[in-house]
């Protein structure tokens, strides 16, 4: 194998991409393919410093250069809370600076949708907020011809909680067929373990690329 160049510097994207070329094409195609293409739900594994970090912001370039917007989120306690309190009001304001939307689709959910809660049919409740407030960015995204990319990094089986409620409205928004693009990147012993569990049975469908170690030439 050979060696690495590189110091390793915790995520900070390298000058020259090495070897990712055949995944990021896959990316982009999924996004240019439309809803339900299985690329827009993907997964990257690999052992610390195979470039998981790099990868994600990789496809966040690229989803931005397609004018898509991104959020950029790490699989940490208080996940929800931060979707739902700081990015998706952020990105709504700009994307709806009037709020025509969003106040409609805000934080209380809209008729039809059992009022302030509901429940999955595996009994697990879900933030109504996160399921409006993301609709509602797709859909405003949606009329630009545009989508919503979300990465997630570190996925980890401490947060499986958070990530039942981010994986079962993703899920939703999928069935709908919304301009929605999910990413995650963990270490393969702690993406395996999250994908055990029974309510996010969905992410096992993402396209799963292992990342071995860069081969440099
Ligand atoms: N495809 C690549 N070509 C060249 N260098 C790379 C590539 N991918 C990653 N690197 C370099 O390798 C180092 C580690 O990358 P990164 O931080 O993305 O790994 P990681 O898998 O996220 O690690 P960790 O599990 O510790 O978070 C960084 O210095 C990065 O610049
Ligand atoms: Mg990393």
């Amino acid at each position: 194998m050979a060696r690495n160049p590189f110091t390793p510097t915790f995520g900070v994207s390298p000058p020259l991409l090495v070897g990712r070329s055949d995944l990021l094409e896959d990316f982009v195609g999924a996004l240019e393919d439309g809803p339900g293409a299985p690329g827009r739900m993907t997964l990257y594994t690999g052992a610390r410093g195979t470039g998981k970090t790099v990868m994600l912001n990789e496809v966040e370039d690229l989803a931005r250069q397609q004018g898509w917007r991104v959020i950029s989120e790490t699989a940490t306690e208080g996940l929800v809370n931060r979707l739902v309190r700081e990015h998706l009001p952020a990105l709504l304001s700009e994307i709806d600076p009037d709020g025509v939307k969003s106040k409609v689709t805000g934080v209380n959910a809209p008729m039809g949708l059992g009022g302030a809660t509901w429940e999955t049919s595996e009994a697990h409740e879900v933030s109504p907020a996160l399921r409006t407030q993301l609709t509602a960015a797709c859909d405003l995204l949606a009329a630009n011809g545009a989508g919503l990319l979300l990465t997630l990094d570190e996925i980890h089986h401490q947060v499986v909680p958070e990530l039942r409620e981010v994986a079962t409205v993703l899920q939703h928004l999928v069935r709908e067929e919304r301009e929605i693009a999910f990413v995650g990147a963990g270490l393969p012993s702690a993406v395996s373990a999250v994908l055990n569990d029974d309510v996010l049975t969905f992410l096992r469908r993402a396209d799963r690329h292992s990342l071995g170690p860069v081969a440099f030439p």
